[in-house]
Formats: C-alpha cells, structure tokens, sequence
C-alpha cells in the first residue's frame, strides 16, 4: 500500500494521492462529517473571486475548490503534481485549466495571479517555507493568499477531542478508501501540523504582509490570509 512518510518525499506524496483520487472527495465528505463543504464555501468567500481576476488553486487535487472559485467568473488556474488527482478534475470540462506542477517550483512567471489560495495542501509539501515564496512570486504585489488548512483547536478539551477522531481516523477510512495506509500519514501529517499563530508568523516570515488567520468549527480549521507588500 502506498503512503508517504513525514518527510513528504514528492514521488511518495504524488505517488500517495494517485492511489486515492478516485474515491478521495467521497472520503472528504464521509471524514469531515460534510464539513469541508462549509470550510470551502468559507474559504471561497475569503478569496472574493470577481470577473476578470486570474487566480491560482495550488495542490488543488480534484479541483473540489477551483470550481467553486471559477463559478463567479474569475479565470482559476487548478495546479497539482498528481496526476490521478488532476485527472479527477476533468470531469468538470474547461471550466478551469488543470496544470501539472511542483509547488516547490511553480511552472507560472513572476507576479501571475490576483489571489493564490491553497487548501488543504500547505500540510503535504516537503518544504513549508519555500512553497510559501513561490506563491509569494507568482502573486502580483498588492494581490492576496488564503490557505485553508487543518489546525490545532486552542482550547485543550477541543484539542484532545480533535486529536482523539484524528486517530480514529485510519479505521474509519479502512472501510472506505482504496488506500488506508494513505489515511495514516494524514493522520500523522495532521497531528504534526503547527497551529494557526505558529502558521502565521511562518507565514509573515516569508515576506507576505497583513497576515490575519481565525479558526473554522472551533479551531479546528484555520483559515489564513495575507497580502503581497
Ligand atoms: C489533501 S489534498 C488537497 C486537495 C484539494 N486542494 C482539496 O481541497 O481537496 C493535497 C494535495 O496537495 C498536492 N500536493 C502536495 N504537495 C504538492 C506539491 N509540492 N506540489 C503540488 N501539489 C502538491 C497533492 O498531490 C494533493 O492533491
């Protein structure tokens, strides 16, 4: 079974969400108790899309969030280094352009996009800091980044709750998922994840300014938010 390993290879964590992208927005749903709707629609609203904007959906999978964005008529760009999960996306036609492409070394010019947004992919590259100044590159300045990511509830009783269904989480997926293995390093990924003050200030060392975050469902969702000086 395919899973990667907390030092997030990129052939394993490709290799990973390959294995699972067929049934991967099914085990959204059923994981997240249909949360991750709401999370997303939180998100899109935070993002704005407008006619006649560019925007950049990075690690964006099956495209579950970029057509969302793509609906209010902004011209989104899906971009991901799996294949099996950008070829999920196409089920949706031209609506938006799937591009394959490394967070790590984005395949776009300097200063591209109004918004980069990425959800729920931030946790999944090798390196936090660098994905972190290519989206700042390819931003145009005065233009704005939105992650949405998974978080750390700050009060103790949430957190111990959260960490407690996170663990649950690999049997709960065992009955659904092509790939349980794939849920443990989500699990793991998930438990290790910094919360979202610690998140902010790596953000804002990455040279983007305004960085404002708050907590979706209690913490335990973050949803950051930050401008291109
Ligand atoms: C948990 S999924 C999130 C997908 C989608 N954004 C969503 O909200 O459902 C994480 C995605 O990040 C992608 N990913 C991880 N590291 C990446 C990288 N370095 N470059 C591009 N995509 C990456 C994976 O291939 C996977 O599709």
């Amino acid at each position: 079974m395919t899973r990667a390993r907390l030092d997030r290879r990129p052939d394993e964590v490709a290799a990973m969400f390959d294995g699972v992208a067929k049934r991967y927005d099914l085990m959204n749903r059923v994981m997240t108790f249909g949360l991750e709707s709401r999370w997303r629609r939180e998100a899109m609203e935070t993002v704005d899309p407008q006619p006649g904007m560019t925007i950049l959906d990075l690690a964006a999978g099956t495209a579950v969030s970029s057509v969302v964005l793509a609906s209010a008529g902004a011209r989104v760009v899906a971009a991901d280094f799996s294949l099996g999960m950008l070829e999920q996306g196409r089920k949706y036609g031209n609506v938006v352009s799937l591009v394959a492409g490394d967070a790590l070394r984005l395949p776009f010019a300097d200063e591209s996009f109004d918004v980069v947004t990425i959800s729920f992919g931030l946790r999944n590259v090798a390196d936090v800091d660098a994905a972190l100044g290519e989206m700042l590159r390819v931003t145009k300045p005065g233009g704005r980044l939105v992650i949405c990511e998974t978080s750390q509830p700050a009060r103790p009783i949430l957190r111990f709750g959260n960490r407690t269904w996170l663990r649950m989480l690999p049997t709960v997926a065992s009955r659904f998922s092509s790939n349980p293995a794939a849920y443990r390093y989500l699990t793991e990924s998930m438990l290790t994840w910094p919360d979202g003050d610690t998140l902010g200030r790596r953000i804002a060392e990455s040279g983007w300014g305004g960085v404002q975050w708050r907590g979706l469902t209690f913490g335990v969702v973050a949803l950051h938010r930050a401008t291109r000086p």
